[in-house]
Order: C-alpha cells, then structure tokens, then sequence
C-alpha cells in the first residue's frame, strides 16, 4: 500500500481538490486496492470544515464530489504513516519541512514535481481570487496527479 497525504494551508481549497481529482484517477485505474490518499492543511483555520463551495462546485463540474471531506490538520504522526507528502506550494512545503522529525523530511515534496511539463512549481491560492482560480487550480492538479500515479506505478513494480 502507498500512502498519498496532499497539503495546503486551509485544507478546503486546494488539497482537497487533489484529494478528490487523484482518488478519481486511482479509481478510473482500478488501483484503490494499492493506494491511500488523504489531505490536511498546515494551519488549523478549517479544522472540521468542508471543502469551500467554489472548490465543490468546480471539482463537481469535472465530475469529482468532495462534499463528504472534513478539513484537518497535519499532526506529527502523519510523517510516519504517509510515502508521498506533497505540498502545493513553497510556503506549505516550508512548514511541512519545519514540523516534521529530521529523518522523515524526505517524504515532502511539492506536488508539481509530478507535472514537469508545466512551468509553474506551485498550484496558487485561489481563496482570495474569483472563479477562474479555482480552474487553475483544478488543471494544475490534474496534470500533476497523472505524473504522480505514474511514478507510484514505478515504485509498486
Ligand atoms: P487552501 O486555501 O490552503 O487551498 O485550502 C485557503 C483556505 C483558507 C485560507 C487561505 C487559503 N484562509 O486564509 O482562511
């Protein structure tokens, strides 16, 4: 089993998305047998919250439904249980790299390593912004999300 944890700061914009986009794919593949996802946030703001209702209804309009997750925070434990930790953007990846014990940093990486063929390193946030954000957002994660599935299909060879 792989373990998958996405972060961002809130965890209701964001990481959910790629929580939800990355469970589609791993399900379109019939991989949920092989691989765990989860999302948390770096801040406690959201703690308990449902994902934002713009993230819902963008992610509904590809078809993904985020409305049964609950926001959470990253705690300590989560550096032992989870392979892959992947932050959105440098600031997430900062705080990560801070909380975590010396000899578990090496599971936080940023999530568009996994999409290399596009020029942006971080997935913005789009709480501040309007509609078009949360598109963005939405194409950013699901570049990085095939990337990402084949490079945990490398690892369960
Ligand atoms: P997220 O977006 O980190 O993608 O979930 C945000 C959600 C809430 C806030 C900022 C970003 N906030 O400041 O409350």
């Amino acid at each position: 089993m792989i373990k998958v944890l996405f972060v961002c700061l809130g965890n209701i914009c964001r990481s959910p998305t790629a929580e939800g986009v990355f469970r589609k794919l791993v399900e379109e593949r019939g991989m949920v047998d092989y691989i765990e996802i989860d999302s948390a946030g770096t801040h406690a703001y959201h703690v308990g919250s449902p994902p934002d209702s713009r993230a819902q209804e963008a992610a509904r309009r590809r078809g993904i439904d985020m409305s049964g997750l609950l926001g959470r925070r990253v705690d300590e434990g989560d550096f032992y249980v989870f392979d892959y930790i992947l932050a959105m953007d440098e600031s997430n990846e900062y705080h990560l790299r801070e909380m975590a014990p010396p000899e578990e940093i090496y599971r936080v990486r940023r999530f568009l390593e996994f999409a290399p063929e596009r020029s942006e390193r971080e997935v913005p946030d789009p709480y501040y912004g309007g509609a078009t954000g949360f598109e963005n957002v939405l194409d950013l994660i699901e570049d990085a999300s095939a990337g990402l599935l084949a490079d945990i299909k490398l690892h369960l060879k």
